[in-house]
């Protein structure tokens, strides 16, 4: 296996962790004991990153749609997040990863919150990779939190109706202050976006795999930036214009 160049590593991945049921149904299992085997992919991934040099990972670990599920499974799904943020913090402090959320976070309860605004605060400093966990997270959800930051700065007299561009409304959307989406991947074999980052991936590759998310390794990963590495980005140009500038 050979090391992408630079500029084909990918500054930012967004991943939808998806097919911990079916990896836990394939084993007889309750769905929570699939969710629990995601968590060493989820290390796997981290590490990957590292490695590789990408600057940004943002993983879909909870939708806004995903409240629906249920009660029980919501249940075990909150429970392993304290406990993943309980046991994994310090080593990714550590490794020097600057952890976020984001989301609707003021729908969890207080124990969970206080932990995910303590993980932000420990490694607020750090900068080698910015590790950003999508929980109670929808892509309309950003885009409507997004647009009510615009009326109020309106309201407030700040801001005039004609000056709300892409550019402005932009910057209120999450993750505005990170590189662009370069790569979206999706495990589990389906081949939707399920409400994940809308705005943001207007121009990601995406990349859809039959893996199941607790069977994610660091060489699947690598074949996604491999296979990242081989696409051609027009941006709406055509490929001679891309030939020339580059
Ligand atoms: C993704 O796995 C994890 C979450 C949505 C929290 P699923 O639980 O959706 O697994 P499948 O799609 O049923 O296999
Ligand atoms: C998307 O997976 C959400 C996460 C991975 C957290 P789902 O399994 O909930 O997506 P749908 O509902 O099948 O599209
Ligand atoms: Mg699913």
């Amino acid at each position: 296996m050979t090391k992408a160049k630079a500029s084909q590593v990918p500054r930012h991945i967004a991943i939808v962790m998806d097919g911990n049921g079916r990896w836990a149904k394939a084993r007889h299992r309750p769905r929570s004991f699939g969710h629990n085997a995601g968590r060493k992919a989820v290390r796997a991934t981290i590490e990957s990153c590292l490695r590789e040099g990408v600057q940004a990972l943002t993983l879909f670990a909870f939708s806004s749609e995903n409240w629906q599920r249920p009660q029980d499974e919501v249940g075990a799904l909150m429970t392993l997040f304290v406990r993943a943020l309980d046991k994994e913090v310090e080593e990714l402090h550590g490794h020097g990863v600057r952890l976020r959320f984001i989301g609707d976070l003021g729908a969890f309860d207080e124990p969970l919150r206080e932990r995910m605004q303590a993980a932000m605060a420990r490694t607020a400093g750090n900068s080698k990779l910015q590790v950003n966990i999508a929980v109670s997270y929808g892509g309309r959800w950003d885009i409507v939190q997004a647009a009510r930051q615009a009326a109020a700065a309106v309201a407030r007299g700040e801001l005039r109706v004609d000056e709300i561009d892409e550019s402005r409304l932009g910057e209120w959307m999450s993750l505005a202050e990170l590189p662009p989406l370069d790569l979206f991947i999706r495990t589990g074999g389906e081949c939707r976006i399920s409400n994940f980052l809308l705005w943001q991936a207007a121009y990601a590759e995406l990349y859809f795999t039959e893996t199941l998310w607790p069977d994610f390794d660091q060489a699947c990963l690598r074949q996604a930036i491999e296979d990242y590495a081989r696409r051609e980005r027009r941006y709406g140009r055509t490929g001679e214009q891309i030939a020339t500038v580059s």
